[in-house]
């Protein structure tokens, strides 16, 4: 299965995305990888300082460009996670190879008018989820936009992952503790199995 999380917009959590779900798969027993096709390379430098911290991760990261996201051919069974760029060709062909594409998206109405803007590039081509992010359950922002989200019948996943410390935290470690985002590829499985 080849899962590509896009934004056009940086710091909504896709890197952060990317490797939770990973580490979510590879818990269930699935066999899991990232391909880092972000030039910021945040996944690859995940990987690296787990390394060093003697953490690490239990999946592969592996770089990815052009040229090796059009040859992707995942194993039967393999979750293939794809860190995509914010814009430019590479960014077009993490949508066009993938099986879903989810949109991270925080509850401030900036991201969501960009995730709207990078479902609209998806258009219907490949199935697609907005995935609320570093939410505040609560606020005036976080209800303004789920009722955003309902209103424009925006596809979205009905888990929501919490703004906390402990994620923001995490960069460097293998992440043990997935907080929703257990919940997030139980809702991915039944999608795509569907
Ligand atoms: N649920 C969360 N709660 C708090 N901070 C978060 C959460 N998810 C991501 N972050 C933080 O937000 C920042 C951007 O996340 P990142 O995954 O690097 O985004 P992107 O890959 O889209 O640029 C990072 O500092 C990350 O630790
Ligand atoms: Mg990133």
């Amino acid at each position: 299965m080849k899962i590509t999380i896009a934004n056009a917009k940086g710091g909504v959590a896709k890197t952060t995305t990317a490797i939770y779900l990973a580490a979510a798969a590879t818990m269930r027993g699935l066999d899991a990888r990232v391909l880092d096709a972000d030039p910021q390379s945040s996944a690859s430098l995940w990987a690296d300082l787990a390394d060093d911290n003697h953490d690490p991760l239990p999946f592969d990261v592996a770089p990815a460009n052009l040229s090796t996201l059009g040859r992707l051919r995942p194993e039967a069974g393999e979750w293939c996670f794809v860190d995509a760029p914010p814009s430019g060709r590479v960014l077009e062909k993490a949508i066009e190879v993938a099986d879903f594409v989810i949109v991270p998206t925080s509850d401030s109405p900036i991201d969501l008018q960009q995730a709207w803007a990078t479902l609209q590039a998806v258009d219907g081509k490949v199935p697609a989820a907005a995935l609320l992010v570093r939410a505040e359950i609560g606020t005036t922002a976080f209800k303004d936009t789920m009722t955003a989200l309902e209103s424009n019948d925006t596809p979205r996943f009905e888990a929501v992952v919490h703004k906390r410390q402990e994620i923001k935290k995490s960069l460097g470690w293998n992440p043990t503790k997935l907080y929703e985002y257990g919940d997030v590829l139980t809702e991915l499985i039944k999608e795509v199995n569907q």
